[in-house]
């Protein structure tokens, strides 16, 4: 397991980026999301929670769908929009630490919320705990490199007991962020926070599906 990884706060850990029509902007505009369902192997009315679910526009698309949603992040204003166009339960708190049994959930979604947060494989282990085994975790975020080389993403993935069936590098889908991004901010800077984004250092944008295999390790309930 690797130690705790920083997280970076920048515009997305103030909540979610809006863009110059006040539009939400989200690498890959939700394609990324839609993929990450087509390739879970999850049946329709499964129980999913997406973890950091902003102004509900995975949780829209999920019940559009037929997947039985529920959503939880801390940023209120953001949850109180998603609550005027959901009619999913919708919960304010840390997406960390969740009020939810063991294994009562058949996926958990995590769409640029994990690298948000300060005690990575705290988080995971709690996402392993409320999954039922052969539940989902399906992951979409940004993820730095580290300098000695090694996936801290995986490894932390793996080590709180989840089998990846699914890790490939989407970054193609950050370029037209960053474009829209800039367009409207002026520069990047706001958006990725201490972190930035130099020539050697960019950040990879991971899609990722996970099954829960082995019992919970790194919970962040005691
Ligand atoms: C890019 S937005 C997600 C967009 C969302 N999936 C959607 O469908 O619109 C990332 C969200 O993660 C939330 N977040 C970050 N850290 C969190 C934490 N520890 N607990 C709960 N939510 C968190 C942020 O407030 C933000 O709303």
């Amino acid at each position: 397991m690797t130690a705790k990884s920083p997280s970076f706060q920048g515009l997305f850990g103030c909540g979610c980026v809006e863009g110059a029509a006040g539009e939400w902007l989200r690498p890959g505009d939700g394609a990324i999301v839609r993929e990450l369902f087509e390739r879970s192997g999850l049946r329709l009315g499964a129980k999913v929670l997406d973890v950091g679910c902003g102004a509900g526009e995975s949780l829209a698309w999920l019940e559009r769908h037929g997947y039985s949603g529920i959503g939880v992040d801390r940023d209120e204003r953001t949850l109180a929009i998603a609550a005027s166009r959901v009619k999913s339960a919708l919960f304010h708190g840390d997406g960390a630490r969740l009020p939810f049994a063991d294994g009562c959930l058949d996926a958990v979604l995590s769409e640029c919320s994990l690298s948000q947060m300060a005690d990575r494989p705290a988080a995971l282990g709690e996402w392993c705990r409320v999954l039922r085994p052969g539940g989902r975790l399906l992951l979409a975020d940004v993820d730095w490199p580290v300098d000695d080389g090694r996936d801290g993403l995986r490894e932390d993935v793996e080590a709180a007991g989840f089998a990846v069936l699914v890790d490939e590098d989407r970054s193609d889908v950050l370029v037209g962020f960053v474009a829209r991004f800039i367009f409207h901010y002026g520069s990047l800077d706001p958006l990725w926070g201490e972190r930035g984004c130099a020539a050697n250092r960019r950040p990879r944008y991971r899609l990722l599906v996970a099954e829960r295999t082995a019992e919970p390790t790194g919970s962040a309930h005691p």
